[in-house]
């Protein structure tokens, strides 16, 4: 299994769901970043499960416990190794499931891999447990960006076909953003949202599970970041954002609608403004051109696919019988990953930022 990612910021992710722990090694941050511990544990507590209805019942305190990298609160410039542990796994619920193929998980993609030897329960290590310490690092991210003034904010785009406003691409407000982020279930229209909800808590009583879309907004991005080719912005980007668990699709700016317009509506004209910054009037591009940024907010929008693991009955294979069979799934599980994935989303951007600019 290779999970290291990263040239100038490297991360390396270990553990499964429920073994002892799970963490991650951070390689290339600079000496001397004061770290706000405070400020992590909250952006733990924001992916943490257990929290409501809409979220597995299974209750971590998701507490970190820095290993190296870090003396007297502030970087060494050493790796930083942080581990957390499993305190609340349920291993009986995922006994059947060694040979019962989940439909739309990793069971049997995993088994053709790794020929029967990875760690099953709970989905081991491609277990959406694993997003826990990618936040860690993405919150050691957002400190070294917030230095630069850069903020990352994502919310919820729509659940099902419940489709919220997009945000205004050219200025993303900020008030939005503290409003947003505060939320364990952030949209810009609250009633849109109680809509949402009540579609979730419905999938989840007829044993089925929902998808959605996440939109995204960097602010205050220095122009010219970012390469033409294969270091491109959104290269990198979609690199970390397609590593997340359930992520199916990732478009930038307008993304595929911007097909549908003409170049004079496609494109993004530009102007002086009153201080002599560049700006462009629209920014169907999402801050990007050229694989490099151009100073406008980074936009992007990801599509979450529906939990796969759900209670209805489903047709699949059994690997030890070698025959075909159904399967209901018990245990503990999401009924919709999208409010979850929110501060992961969040988290792998700021470490792809930082990669780049460092
Ligand atoms: C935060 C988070 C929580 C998740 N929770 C669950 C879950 O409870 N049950 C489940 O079947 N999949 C869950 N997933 C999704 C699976 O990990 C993922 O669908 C699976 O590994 C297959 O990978 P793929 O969807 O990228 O193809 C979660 C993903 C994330 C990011």
């Amino acid at each position: 299994m290779s999970d290291v990612w990263g040239q100038n910021l490297k991360i390396s992710l270990f553990g499964e769901s429920h073994g002892e722990g799970i963490g991650v090694v951070i390689d290339g941050v600079p000496s001397g970043l004061k770290i706000d511990m405070d400020f992590i544990k909250s952006e733990m507590a924001r992916r943490a499960p257990g929290k409501n209805k809409l979220s597995t019942k299974r209750k971590e305190a998701d507490e970190p416990r820095i290993l190296s990298g870090v003396f007297n609160g502030t970087t060494t410039g050493a790796a930083i190794c942080a581990v957390i542990e499993n305190t609340d796994t349920k291993s009986k619920d995922y006994s059947e499931l060694k040979k019962k193929m989940r439909p739309g998980h990793s069971d049997y993609a995993a088994y053709l891999k790794y020929v029967g030897f990875n760690d099953y329960r709970g989905g081991g290590h491609f277990s959406g447990r694993i997003t826990a310490p990618i936040v860690f690092a993405g919150a050691v991210a957002k400190q070294l960006l917030a230095q630069k003034g850069i903020r990352i904010c994502s919310w919820i785009k729509s659940i099902e076909d419940i489709e919220d406003v997009s945000l205004d691409k050219i200025n993303v407000d900020e008030v939005l953003m503290d409003a947003v982020q505060g939320s364990d279930f952030p949209v810009l229209t609250k009633e849109l949202g109680e809509k949402m909800q009540e579609r979730i808590v419905e999938a989840s009583m007829d044993c089925d599970s929902l998808g959605g879309v996440v939109q995204c907004a960097a602010i205050n991005i220095p122009g010219g970041i970012g390469s033409p080719f294969f270091r491109s912005v959104e290269s990198v980007l979609a690199s970390i954002l397609f590593s997340v668990p359930a992520v199916k699709g990732v478009e930038f700016g307008e993304g595929f609608n911007i097909s549908k317009l003409r170049g004079s509506q496609a494109n993004d004209e530009m102007y002086y403004d009153a201080d002599g910054n560049v700006k462009t009037y629209t920014n169907n591009n999402g801050g990007l051109t050229g694989g490099i940024t151009n100073g406008m907010p980074i936009t992007f929008n990801v599509a979450i696919k529906p939990t796969p693991s759900i209670s209805k009955e489903q047709r699949t294979i059994d690997i030890e019988a070698k025959e075909n069979t159904t399967l209901v799934i018990h245990g503990r599980h999401d009924p919709c990953i999208v409010h979850r994935v929110i501060p992961v989303i969040e988290s792998v951007t700021a470490i792809a930022l930082a990669e780049l600019i460092l």
